[in-house]
């Protein structure tokens, strides 16, 4: 992007720890060319969750990388300590702003150092509500929405909400979500997906499964119950397991050998799209992946008790389930719809048009100027 005559080299800090929130943000990094200062928190830290990433995305190595204060301490000590050391950075070398996205323990942390330091926060993914007071993400959505100083919604519902909460719309941008340029960037040409698919698929039709939210991963009947739905879809199912996940699946001591259940290591997002764009039906209980799931038009169910992410329900890619009969049956349906790969298709991706990576910076940068901000809907392809 083109810089201002007060823009400075590395001036807008980029907090992120996770692999949704890489996925997310690299496009935001890239256009904000110079003007990026990576911060990884060190949160995901094997290279499956993070490296491969930096790698997809063509990102340089950060700039600051933290340990990620991982260990058995749980949430508290976690974003306290990220929070202790990414105040002292901010101190030392103070930027302009920081962006954060989403929901995890390095969003909150972000947000919570900027804003102590009084640096002005740029919310990317703002205005998501699951009302379901359990999860720690909505706490941390809560709390950065409380924190932030410009919030990026995705979607018009996620605005929505933000007013409700009291949020001044003068302090709020819908951008549409940075998921979208990111799919279409990552998704492999036609022509390439078979080879990647083939690692990891017999030829035919099957099923892409990923798992990873404490409802579903820490509670061993509800796993053993995931597990069991998912060898009875009656195709086969790859599922690349989170760590948290294998680590559960192996600590409940829970059969997990079904013969249609192909376990496999996390892959890269490349792959992960090539999987997704060739599999009948995606079951999941990820975030991104109710959001990509609308730009490669695939039907999707969701193992989750609530989403956050309504617009994929409501435009018909996705729907919740329950694990056992519930899951099974909802496949089923969806496995026998001839004409749902068609109306999916033709339906529109509620989450944009692959400009928001190119909005969120412009703003952001307006922010870490002292310039007005401006209203994104201007910011157009060149
Ligand atoms: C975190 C986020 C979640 C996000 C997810 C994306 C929070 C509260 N949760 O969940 O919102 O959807 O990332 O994937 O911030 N582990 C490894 N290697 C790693 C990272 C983690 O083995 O590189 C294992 C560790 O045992 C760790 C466990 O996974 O304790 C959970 O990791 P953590 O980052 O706490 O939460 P996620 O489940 O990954
Ligand atoms: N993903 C991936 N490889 C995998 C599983 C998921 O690249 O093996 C990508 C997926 O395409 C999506 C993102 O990871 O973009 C979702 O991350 P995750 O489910 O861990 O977090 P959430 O979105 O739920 O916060």
């Amino acid at each position: 992007m083109s810089s201002s005559p007060t823009a400075s080299s590395r001036d807008i800090a980029v907090v992120f720890g996770t692999r949704p929130e890489i996925i997310k943000l690299a496009g935001v990094i890239t256009e904000l060319g110079d003007r990026a200062r990576i911060v990884h928190t060190g949160q995901h830290y094997d290279s499956s969750l993070s490296g491969a990433f930096f790698g997809n995305f063509g990102l340089p190595d950060p700039h600051l990388l933290l340990d990620g204060a991982t260990g058995p301490w749980g949430r508290g000590h976690q974003v306290g300590t990220l929070i202790a050391e990414l105040t002292r950075e901010f101190t030392l070398d103070r930027p302009h702003a920081v962006i954060v996205q989403g929901d995890t323990n390095s969003t909150s942390a972000g947000a919570q150092a900027a804003h102590y330091c009084g640096i002005p926060v740029v919310h990317v993914e703002a205005g998501l509500r699951s009302r379901d007071r359990s999860m720690p993400e909505e706490i941390n959505r809560q709390v950065v929405g409380v924190l932030a100083d410009l919030h990026c919604a995705a979607t018009p519902e996620a605005a929505g909400n933000l007013l409700a909460e009291g949020v001044p719309a003068e302090r709020i941008r819908v951008t549409g979500n940075t998921v979208v340029e990111a799919t279409l960037r990552s998704l492999p040409a036609p022509a390439d997906r078979a080879a990647l698919v083939e690692r990891y698929a017999a030829p035919g039709e099957f099923v892409l499964a990923t798992f990873h939210r404490p409802e579903n991963a820490d509670d061993p009947v509800r796993l053993a119950a995931i597990l069991e739905s998912l060898s009875g879809l009656g195709l086969p199912v790859v599922l690349p397991l989170h760590p948290r996940t294998r680590a559960k699946i192996k600590e409940f001591g829970l059969d997990a050998t079904h013969g249609r259940l192909r376990l496999v290591d996390p892959v890269d997002h490349p792959t992960f799209l090539a999987l997704a764009s060739r599999a009948r039906l995606l079951v999941s209980d990820s975030g991104g992946v109710q959001e990509e799931t609308t730009v490669l038009k695939k039907p999707l169910l969701i193992v989750r008790t609530s989403t956050e992410r309504p617009e994929a329900v409501t435009a018909g890619f996705a729907r919740l389930t329950t694990p056992g009969p519930d899951l099974v049956n909802a496949a089923r349906l969806l496995l026998a719809d001839t004409g749902l790969s068609r109306r999916l298709a033709a339906t529109p991706s509620p989450y944009g048009d692959g400009l928001a990576s190119r909005r969120i910076s412009a703003v952001a940068a307006a922010l870490a100027d002292g310039r007005p901000v401006p209203d994104p809907l201007l910011v157009t392809e060149d």
